[in-house]
């Protein structure tokens, strides 16, 4: 694309960490929901996308969040998320402490070169020892600020809300520092999905993180070996969107086929194109 054409869109940030100790928390207190209450068994099953708004240095800014579930089953997940993600935010109970599927997702996190911010999380909780929590990490390389090294470390309460404007005011500083996030929101999209299923009144379903260009309800797209037209799509809220951004993730509603995840979108020409690719690559 041309470099005029660039747009600065919203870092893309996944959250992992060992199995309970506050993804899916942290981002109900960003979001200001109540999701790990409807989870069956507390337990994330789905990886899910959100994006929300925030003041940073006197402007608005926007975060996409990306939540993976903590659970050994889930290896292939996270690394998906790990990869489609411009941010990883590694959460760790100070309670609990560094534990084995901290660093599988730390693992993730540095083999796909993305920065990471810690979110120390529990701290209202006893027993909570936030400090050793930074300790455990230096031994991988994540060596905090205050103990001379490059990351940043924020101190948070999921339950109590405290810390959660810290934690977004140091993803972006890290964005900002790190990172030079711009894409032509005026070319077709092309993304990834990050989780799709089939929904019995809805038919085969979504979740895409459009990664480049606008994507619009009625354009032809294929997805893996999946392709359809977007006949409908639905934000994080569950309400009708016409069009998605770069960095935003949607629900899309169309598809002839349920497409896996991590399988890249593109928007094409038509739908006999559309047909014509899927096919293709379903004959591979
Ligand atoms: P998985 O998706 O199953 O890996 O778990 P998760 O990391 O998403 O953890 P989740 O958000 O489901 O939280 C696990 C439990 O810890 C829940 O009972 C939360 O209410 C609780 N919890 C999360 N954050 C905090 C916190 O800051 N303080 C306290 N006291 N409890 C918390
Ligand atoms: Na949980
Ligand atoms: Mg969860």
């Amino acid at each position: 694309g041309d470099e005029a054409d660039l747009a600065p869109r919203p870092p893309v940030v996944t959250v992992m960490g060992h199995v309970d100790h506050g993804k899916t928390k942290l981002l109900d207190a960003i979001r200001k929901t109540n999701v790990v209450a409807r989870e069956a068994g507390g337990i994330t099953q789905h990886i899910g996308a959100y994006q929300v708004s925030t003041h940073h240095e006197g402007e608005d800014r926007k975060i996409t969040f990306i939540d993976t579930p903590g659970h050994e089953a889930f290896t292939a997940m996270r690394a998906r998320g790990a990869k489609s993600t411009d941010i990883a935010v590694l959460v760790v109970a100070a309670d609990d402490g560094v534990k084995p599927q901290t660093i599988e997702a730390l693992n993730h996190a540095q083999a796909a070169e993305v920065p990471v911010v810690v979110a120390v999380n529990k701290i209202d909780k006893e027993g909570a020892d936030p400090n050793k929590v930074r300790a455990q990490l230096t031994e991988y390389g994540l060596v905090a600020e205050e103990y001379g090294g490059s990351t940043l470390f924020v101190d948070i309460s999921a339950k109590n809300g405290t810390g959660i404007d810290d934690l977004l005011e140091a993803i972006l500083l890290t964005a900002d520092a790190e990172l030079d996030l711009r894409a032509n929101p005026k070319m077709d999209a092309q993304g990834i999905a990050i989780e799709a299923h089939l929904d019995k009144g809805r038919g085969p379903v979504a979740t895409v993180l459009v990664q480049r260009g606008t994507l619009r309800v009625g354009d032809s797209i294929v997805c893996g070996e999946a392709f359809g037209r977007v006949r409908a799509m639905l934000d994080d809220n569950g309400e009708p969107v016409e069009e998605a951004a770069p960095s935003r993730p949607v629900l899309v509603m169309g598809l002839t086929a349920v497409p896996s995840a991590g399988d890249n979108f593109i928007v094409v020409g038509d739908d006999r194109m559309a047909r014509q690719i899927a096919q293709q690559r379903a004959a591979r």
